[in-house]
């Protein structure tokens, strides 16, 4: 045999294997293939993906169509454009219509010139650009609406374009609309209110056709839908059908519907084929032209309320006779569906609670008003009866099912949970089984309370966008779900709440709370903005945000007095040991003045960061000269009051060790390593720690299960975190679903897993890998799918070795840290068993590692973009 056969081969193969991947995971706005867009040039992202390590993109290309295949870019051919960026690429070409779909493809160069293949097409639709677009009025009268209409010839592409106050549930020929629920978002209804869009082409026939709405209060209070098909025939031909006066209304079988109550519905009251063609509507009444909300129309450029889940109970019993209690072994946000038969006029009621009593009956009482209460009344047809409600949702673990007729069986009824769907998108899993289950905790917390704004809560009369909470547990659902988009959405939220002062409210939408907010909770403006730029590079963010967040800068400033910021509603709220309102609020003032400053700079607004930065100066001045002590503690001493100090530098250089200390101290001698912070201490002094080197102290925290700790609440039973360190089940405020703890979340990537940001190059561009090898921690692995691609660590380690294993996406470098555990000495590291380092040198000539260095402590390697395996050995 011809020996050169083979070699030819192989070697045409790693030619086509070295190739650049046609990239994947293709973004409009953070969002895969959106259906409604209303930026006039939105932004792409892309992933790349190499077989060769240490790559990055060098070039790019793409073409933006009105056509599937992109074939050509007739809208836009960016032609080879030189550079690295690959997120958030500006879209430059002829400008993009109204209510048009486009479809996008992309190429790259690497490092080494070669082109990769073109992506496969994504595409994004836009929304109504102008009022005028809207051709329909807002109408109401009644909670189900509808119309008919005919279509001379067969429909080639059709898309409904809908607004519905409070939520609407759109249908077109007997077939609900898309799967949102809850839709639209919440925001505040007299500055924006958000419409969405649907490709209803499969829906709609030739000749006569039917669409239906039905309304539900939700936040906004009363019920009004704005609707409009443009609708596209066979021959060119073109039609609107737009809500007007000629649509009929009736009162349909939800008898009430509330957010906080529940839903009534009886469903003797079904009207079948009421949302289809060539229905009677007799008795219909015409519907009402009503005044339009003043709020502006936006497109909603976020997942919406989905039900992602349906869980079946774990456990049923019934406490007193007729009365059956369900445990769904889970506390979330959602409903439940129900199954039944029976005679007809039949009221099933259905209670949640999150808690029950020891004799088995459920503990409504930290529900506070809210009474959370189903009701179904059945048909009684004698067929089974399936339903569920539409515009309320609950916070609850157990059900209570009163009224049905016979006794239910465990699967009468099922958890049906909803929420904004983020897709999950990381992981975190440890050796030590504390730290999953408290990860459970922060999971389950994060998912019940995305609810289109981030709520403090999902059960009580409450669930509202709480600023503070937000902006504490905004870094774990970034690690844990991709939700850029959704917090984008509450950016602006924040924005249209702002007062020409500058101030912000305590809650947004604004419903509780006060204004100006408490400077903790107004913090989520500045804060939320920067978390965006530091995990996905959003600069368009600070640009967008950048004089709203200089407001709310100046408005602290137009508060304070002598650089102290003194008021304070709630100050480091629910903790173990009271901190000053004033130290957190000037704390969070200077935050906002740093922030304001840094993002000035990162902006080119020389003048502004030089203003803003010298007032952060000033504020620290002002807040080491009121709070500092002689001895070299802060205020009365509290956790809180020594970590806001050291957290952001404010503490002289020369008195920094003494308050580290006094903070050790305070944990492990006065406290036998417990907390005593409130919410806000509780985010940083987990960060803090770890950047003192002190992960092991963290640990100790992270992993403790006596009060007050996570792991209590874990050992209590609890299946999401609570909103207090105490186990409390009484009246009054005691949420079993409060998000606000699981600050730690983030903690638990950036410490134990080790993958860490680095804010001068914000989006993973530059990572660093420091694994959190302390005490008894055995294993940990973290990964999170960046605008980037993947980022992975995940490390192990046995008396005799550590190893690693790193994933780093292609236009990204990392420093790579591997411990010298056990004071080993003479260390030998290896990747996928080649020698890296060995007698204290460097050996080059891995492909991605291009250089190495060592402290006492670590090993320290300089990586590109690829899949490593390292292994660490000593003496
Ligand atoms: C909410 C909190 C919120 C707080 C303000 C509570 O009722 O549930 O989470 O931040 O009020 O102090």
């Amino acid at each position: 045999m011809d020996s050169k056969l083979p070699l030819l081969l192989v070697t045409a193969f790693s030619l086509a294997w070295t190739q650049p991947q046609p990239p994947t995971g293709l973004r409009t706005e953070y969002l895969v293939n959106p259906e409604v867009v209303d930026v006039a040039r939105p932004r792409f992202s892309w992933v790349l993906e190499h077989t060769e390590r240490g790559q990055r993109q060098t070039a790019w290309q793409i073409l933006v169509s009105t056509r599937p295949e992109v074939n050509v870019g007739d809208v836009w051919d960016s032609g080879r454009v030189e550079g690295a960026q690959s997120t958030h690429v500006t879209y430059n070409g002829k400008p993009l219509e109204s209510g048009r779909t486009y479809y996008w493809k992309v190429r790259w160069w690497d490092a080494a010139g070669r082109a990769s293949p073109y992506s496969r097409p994504a595409c994004f639709s836009m929304g109504l650009l102008n009022p005028t677009d809207w051709k329909g009025h807002w109408i109401g009268g009644a909670n189900q609406l509808r119309k008919e209409f005919n279509l001379p010839a067969r429909p080639v592409r059709a898309r409904a374009f809908i607004s519905g106050l409070g939520y609407y549930e759109l249908r077109i020929n007997g077939q609900k609309v898309g799967d949102h629920v809850l839709d639209p978002g919440w925001t505040t209804y007299d500055r924006r209110v958000l419409y969405t869009s649907y490709d209803v082409t499969d829906l709609l026939r030739q000749g006569a056709n039917a669409v239906g709405i039905i309304l539900g209060q939700g936040w906004y209070g009363s019920r009004a839908a704005l609707l409009q098909l443009n609708i596209e025939m066979e021959g060119g031909q073109r039609t609107e059908v737009v809500t007007d006066a000629s649509w009929k209304v009736r009162q349909g079988p939800i008898l009430s519907d509330s957010i906080y109550d529940g839903e009534t519905y009886d469903a003797r009251l079904e009207t079948p084929g009421w949302d289809r063609p060539g229905f009677i509507d007799v008795g219909w009444q015409a519907a009402t032209v009503v005044d339009p909300p003043k709020g502006q129309l936006s497109a909603q450029m976020m997942p919406p309320i989905r039900v992602t889940d349906t869980i079946v109970p774990l456990k049923m019993w019934s406490p007193r006779p007729g009365v059956y209690v369900f445990d769904m072994g889970q506390n979330f946000a959602g409903w439940c569906q129900l199954r039944v038969r029976g005679p007809r006029g039949t009221a099933v009621r259905l209670r949640h609670a999150e808690l029950v009593y020891d004799n088995g009956t459920i503990n409504v009482e930290n529900l506070r008003r809210a009474r959370a209460t189903d009701t179904y009344i059945l048909r009684g047809d004698g067929d089974e009866e399936v339903w569920e409600p539409r515009f309320t949702y609950h916070g609850f673990r157990y059900v209570e099912v009163t009224g049905y007729p016979g006794a239910p069986r465990l699967d009468s009824i099922r958890g049906r949970v909803v929420h904004t769907d983020v897709k999950p998108h990381g992981n975190f899993v440890a050796s030590k089984q504390i730290l999953n289950r408290i990860q459970h905790l922060i999971l389950w917390g994060i998912r019940s309370n995305l609810h289109s704004v981030p709520t403090d809560c999902n059960q009580r009369d409450e669930r509202m966008g709480w600023m503070a909470d937000a902006h504490l547990y905004t870094e774990p659902t970034l690690w844990n779900y991709d939700s850029a988009a959704f917090f984008a959405n509450f950016l602006r939220n924040i924005r249209d709440v702002q007062g020409p002062d500058g101030s912000v409210t305590d809650t947004v939408p604004h419903k509780w709370g006060r204004r100006p907010a408490d400077p903790a909770w107004g913090a989520a403006y500045p804060l939320i903005a920067w978390y965006l730029y530091l995990y996905h590079g959003d600069r368009r963010v600070l640009e967008d945000h950048f004089e709203g967040i200089k407001a709310w800068t100046d408005f602290q400033r137009s508060q304070a007095k002598d650089g102290i910021l003194s008021y304070s509603y709630y100050g480091d709220w629910v903790p173990i040991e009271r901190t000053p309102g004033e130290l957190v609020s000037t704390f969070y003032y200077y935050y906002s003045a740093h922030l304001t400053a840094r993002m000035a700079q990162i902006l080119g607004r020389k003048a502004e960061a030089e203003t803003y930065a010298k007032l952060a100066d000033e504020i620290r001045e002002a807040f080491n000269k009121r709070f500092l002590n002689p001895d070299g503690t802060y205020a009365n001493r509290t956790q809180t009051a020594h970590t806001l100090a050291l957290y952001l530098d404010l503490v002289p250089k020369d008195r920094r060790g003494a308050v580290s200390s006094h903070l050790r101290d305070d944990i492990v001698y006065r406290n036998n390593t417990h907390l005593t912070t409130g919410i806000i201490g509780t985010k940083y002094i987990m960060e803090l720690l770890t950047r003192q080197g002190q992960t092991h102290l963290a640990y100790d925290l992270a992993t403790q299960t006596s009060y007050p700790s996570w792991g209590y609440m874990v050992e209590n039973g609890a299946t999401t975190l609570w909103e207090l360190w105490q186990n409390k089940t009484g009246p009054g405020m005691n949420s079993h679903n409060h998000p606000m703890f699981g600050s730690v979340g983030a903690w638990f990537y950036k410490a134990l897993a080790g993958i860490d940001l680095d804010p001068e190059r914000p989006g993973f561009e530059r990572v660093r890998i420091v694994p959190g090898a302390v005490r008894d921690l055995e294993w940990a692995s973290g990964d999170t799918e960046t605008l980037r691609g993947r980022v992975l660590s995940q490390w192990s380690r046995t008396p005799e070795s550590f190893r690693l294993e790193v994933v780093i996406p292609v236009g990204s470098t990392a420093e790579v840290h591997l411990p010298k555990l056990n004071n080993w000495q003479d260390v030998e590291v290896t990747e996928s068993g080649r020698t890296v380092w060995k007698a204290d040198q460097f050996a080059s000539g891995i492909p991605g590692i291009s250089a190495g260095r060592q402290t006492r402590d670590e090993i320290i390697l300089e990586v590109g973009s690829g899949r490593y395996l390292f292994e660490i050995r000593g003496k």
